[in-house]
């Protein structure tokens, strides 16, 4: 499985590739407005930023428009960043038609917000590279997030899709192990619920006696 960190924060990225564990970035306009980056010439200068960083790994820049025109227009603007930026583009009418538009014309998309299987299978039906559906957004409300990812990568298998399943919305460490389980091919997160896959108590309690035993064997 690979690891996508879901942040526009280039030092949470720059952390995520010392770690060695880096494949990608995603971002969406919330996390950009969070960064305090704005205005058109700024996104695109930090994208390129963000694609650099990357190191050829696929970054998602959302699209903003809603039509099919402006994602057109958009799309083909990030698209010249940087060979690694992959568009993203909400799962709305205009959004099928772009992707397959994108698609058509060698253009990699994510399509995000996901929240069934239906919408899996128009996008992966229209050509998308990837999809996100948003686990955590969908506990919220009660319902089965990882359940979703269940369904879609059987859908998938089944129907012998290219289409790779991007868990978005991960909220805990146990979200990335489950999606893992579940047979997502990548999951997108913050970097907190990747460092909290480090923790266990018996690995610090086992570090400690091993090294308490050398120091006394070493006296
Ligand atoms: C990623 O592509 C999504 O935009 C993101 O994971 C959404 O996460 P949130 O539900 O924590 O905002």
């Amino acid at each position: 499985m690979r690891f996508f960190i879901d942040t526009a924060n280039l030092d949470q990225i720059k952390e995520a590739k010392d770690l060695g564990i880096l494949d990608g970035v995603t971002t969406n306009p919330s996390l950009m407005a969070k960064e305090g980056i704005k205005g058109k010439r700024n996104i695109k200068n930090h994208y390129a930023k963000i694609a650099e960083l990357a190191d050829g790994g696929d970054v998602s820049a959302e699209v903003i428009s809603t039509d099919f025109e402006g994602m057109k227009k958009e799309a083909h603007e990030f698209a010249k960043i940087a060979p690694n930026i992959v568009i993203k583009v909400p799962m709305i009418k205009d959004g099928v038609k772009t992707l397959r538009y994108l698609s058509d014309n060698g253009i990699k998309t994510n399509c995000t917000l996901i929240f069934s299987a239906g919408q899996a299978l128009l996008a992966a039906k229209a050509g998308a590279s990837y999809i996100s559906p948003f686990i955590g957004r969908i506990d919220d409300i009660t319902w089965d997030g990882i359940g979703l990812i269940n369904q879609i990568a059987e859908m998938y298998a089944v129907q012998m899709f290219d289409t790779e399943i991007l868990a978005a919305s991960i909220r805990n460490s146990n979200h990335i192990v489950q999606a893992a389980i579940a047979g997502a091919d990548i999951v997108t997160c913050p970097l907190s619920p990747i460092l909290g896959l480090l923790k266990h108590p018996l690995t610090d309690i086992g570090l400690e006696k091993f090294l308490a035993d050398h120091r006394k064997g070493n006296k």
